[in-house]
This record gives structure tokens, sequence and C-alpha cells, in this order.
């Protein structure tokens, strides 16, 4: 086989087999095949398409490069959930204890990665002496006895979507639906879950900017999971602006205890309760999803979605009694807020400039050796609907630097006032 003719084949629209499709990501992995040849391949795929049996067989391919995590001895169902990314995106921190708290085992593997903030681990370790340097064993006990554990990535799980993830980057091609929906699948495989929940994004803020092409990207991920035997679900949800009011590690914390106690943004607590239900469904643990609804509701009320986070964060080392003495989060030495710039009301937040605000603070990573601060960050006072008057908090920001004058500029930049009250978009679209 030669890679030459299968970039031709792609090229000209045409479909390739199981074989060939396997010939070069083996290739690529075991570095037989070169960047540029890649290169173009990804590109005839980005302008060609790929059919769903050609998407399946990437997956497993991507997949089949490197191991698997065994969760099999975890009782249950296991049920993972992804979303295509956004900012601010506090659900997973919410969701773990929450569909814990009625008995769906959570087997959370977590990465650190590049962005505004941390990711879910950062986020955690803001809680004093919280760790994920636990040993499988130590892993699947914890599920087994609390129905929640997180560990940090180890392994050498799908080397192919790390290779090509990074190719992609600089050689626009990150924006295609076969390689966006194979890269996360064969990840989520990977990482053991029977089945799988997905968030996919939609709007300025995330990789998909309209719902035709969310819809697309869903379509494509959920027949991937049937094809290969893991049940899933998608639901596409809103990123025209940030998810709940906190961006930052420590300050998404605090969002996700408000969250957990029923008090957290409504979106935030809206998209939780829809993605929980249809986790608890998948689980088998309720008959409908009205069902699974109130279950999540009724752990809120009752304060056992609370209690489960305690326990969770207790059996990793974690201080719990952060939980009654938020105080003893990091917290940033200024608090600076920002004054609405005219009177009139909120009609758009750019999700991604505040999250490019919060990185200037400290919050997130812009090289793999970066150091990140915990304390920092933004947090919003105002949506897209809300009436301001101007000179009042727009929002706050959270900053260890006296000054923030260029913070303060972006996030004034990234909103946008009108003289008429916009209608307030749905959180879920679909
Ligand atoms: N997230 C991923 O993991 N892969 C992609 O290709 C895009 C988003
Ligand atoms: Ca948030």
């Amino acid at each position: 086989m030669r890679m030459v003719d299968i970039i031709e084949k792609k090229r000209d629209g045409q479909q390739l087999t199981k074989e060939e499709i396997r010939f070069v990501v083996d290739g690529y992995t075991n570095d037989t095949l070169p960047d540029y040849q890649m290169s173009a391949f990804l590109m005839a795929v980005y302008f060609q398409g790929m059919t769903a049996e050609e998407t399946a067989e990437l997956t497993l391919a991507m997949l089949d490069s490197g191991d698997q995590i065994d969760l099999a001895n975890i009782h249950g169902i296991k049920v993972d959930k992804h979303s295509t990314g956004g900012v601010g995106d506090t659900t997973t921190l919410v969701l773990a204890p929450l569909v814990a708290a009625v008995g769906v085992p959570v087997a959370k593997m977590s990465g650190r990665g590049l962005g505004h903030t941390g990711g879910t681990l950062d986020k955690l370790e803001s809680v004093p002496g919280f760790h994920v340097e636990i040993t499988e064993e130590q892993f699947i006990e914890l599920v087994n006895r609390n129905q929640v554990a997180v560990i940090g990535q180890s392994g050498n799980l799908t080397p192919a979507d790390k290779k090509m993830y990074s190719l992609r980057d600089v050689t626009a091609t990150v924006n295609s639906i076969p390689l966006i929906a194979s890269s996360i699948m064969s990840k989520k495989m990977a990482s053991g879950a029977d089945a799988i929940v997905l968030d996919v994004k939609v709007g300025a803020g995330a990789f998909m900017k309209n719902i035709d092409d969310a819809r697309k990207l869903a379509d494509a991920m959920v027949e991937i999971g049937n094809q290969v035997g893991r049940n899933t679900l998608a639901v596409i949800s809103d990123m025209n602006q940030p998810l709940g009011f906190a961006i930052g590690n420590a300050l998404e914390v605090k969002e996700a205890i408000a969250t957990l106690q029923g008090n957290g943004p409504d979106d935030l607590q809206e998209l939780c309760l829809v993605l929980g239900s249809k986790m608890v469904l998948l689980a088998e643990k309720a008959k409908t999803e009205e069902e699974a609804r109130t279950m999540l509701l009724q752990t809120m009320k009752d304060g056992t979605a609370l209690s489960k986070f305690k326990e969770f964060l207790a059996a990793q080392g974690g201080d719990a009694s952060v939980i009654d003495d938020m105080t003893k989060l990091p917290t940033a030495k200024y608090q600076i807020p920002v004054p609405a710039p005219s009177n009139g009301y909120v009609s758009e937040i750019i999700a991604d400039e505040v999250g490019t605000a919060a990185m200037l603070l400290g919050a997130g990573r812009a090289t793999k050796e970066s150091t990140i601060d915990l304390s920092v960050g933004v947090v919003l006072h105002k949506k897209v609907g809300d009436a301001v008057n101007k000179d009042e908090p727009i929002a706050t920001i959270h900053s260890n630097a006296e000054n923030v004058e260029e913070v303060t500029k972006r996030i004034i930049d990234a909103y946008t006032f009108t003289d008429q009250q916009p209608e307030k978009k749905p959180i879920i679209y679909q």
C-alpha cells in the first residue's frame, strides 16, 4: 500500500477501505509516515469528509493505537460525559458528585491540558491536599466504595490522537467533523466508558458555530458510539456566552459547591440536570428522564449531593472542610470590579475573550510547562438579557497583580450592549 495513493483517493472523494485507514493511522503512530503526507491526508479529509463507516474505522484504529483502561472490576454501568469545550465549563465538577449521589459509578480519568483555565484536575487541586496520584487498584476500590473517584491520565492512551491533534492544530484541519468525532470518541472509549453522554457546544465560543454543524457533529459521534456498542447520547447546548458566572479554578470550585446546594447559576444548574439525567438513564438508575431529574434535584435539596462531594474530596486527601468554609480555598489578593461602560442590556458576551482575560490573569496554561494560579479569574455579574446601568459592575476580576488594565479592557470588549432587551437564549437547543 502506498500513502500517496490513499491521499489521492481521498482527495478525489472516494471511500477508503478499513485496511487503508489502518495503514494511515498505524503508519503515522509508529513514525513510518511523514508529517507532510499526513498533513495532505488530513486536508483531503477536511474537504471531502468521511462516511459513517470510515469515521467508525478511523476511531477504532486510533483506539487500537495505544492502551485501554479496563474498568470491568467496577460494579455497574460506567457512564462518562464529554463536553466539546467551552469557557468556564464547571459541569464536570458538579456532575461527578451529583450523579454519584444517586448511585451512578463515576470513574473519571482526567488530564491537565491547555486552556483558559486548568482542567478538572487543576480545579480540584485548589482544595488543599487533594491529589490524583492514586494507583489503578485504589481508583477502582474508591469508585466501588464511594461511586466517584478521579485519577490522573496515565498509560499510553490513543497516541495516534495525540500526534494527529498536534498536527491538525498547525495545519488548519481541526475543524472537521469526522476528525473531531473520531478524536473525542477514541479517547472516551480508551478510558473505559460503557456509555457516553456528549455535550456538543454551539455558538461563538465553540468549535461548531451554528446549529446545523453541531447537529452533524453530534450525529457523527452518536453513530460511532452506537456502532461500537457503547450506548451514546448527545445534547446540543449554548456557548454564545460563558457558562455560569465563574471562570477560574478555585472560583469554579466555589460555583460547583453552590450548584450542588441548588444555589448555582440557572444555566449551569439546568445543563447539569439535563446531562445528569441522561447519565442516570444510561446507567439504568432511573426509568425515565423525569424520574432521574427528580432524583438529582432531591440530592441537591437534602444535602446528599454536597455530602458526596465532601466524601470524594476527603477520600483523595482533600480538606473537605473547604465546603463549609470557602475562605480556605485559594483567594486572590485583589477583587476589582469592572464597570459597565453605558446603560442598556447585555446582548452578547464573547466567551473566548472572557476566557483569554482569565488566562492573562494566570488561570490557564499557555504551554505544558506553565504553572497556573488557582486563585485568579473572572466572575461575571451580568449575562445576556440582563439590564445594566452605567458604572454598575458587570464583572469582578480576581487578581494577584494590582494592574488589571488589559484584562479590564478585554472584559469590556467581550460585552455588547443594546438599548432593547434582547431575547434570552435557551441553554439547551436539542
Ligand atoms: N477535542 C478533541 O479532543 N479533539 C478534537 O479534535 C477537537 C476537540
Ligand atoms: Ca462557570
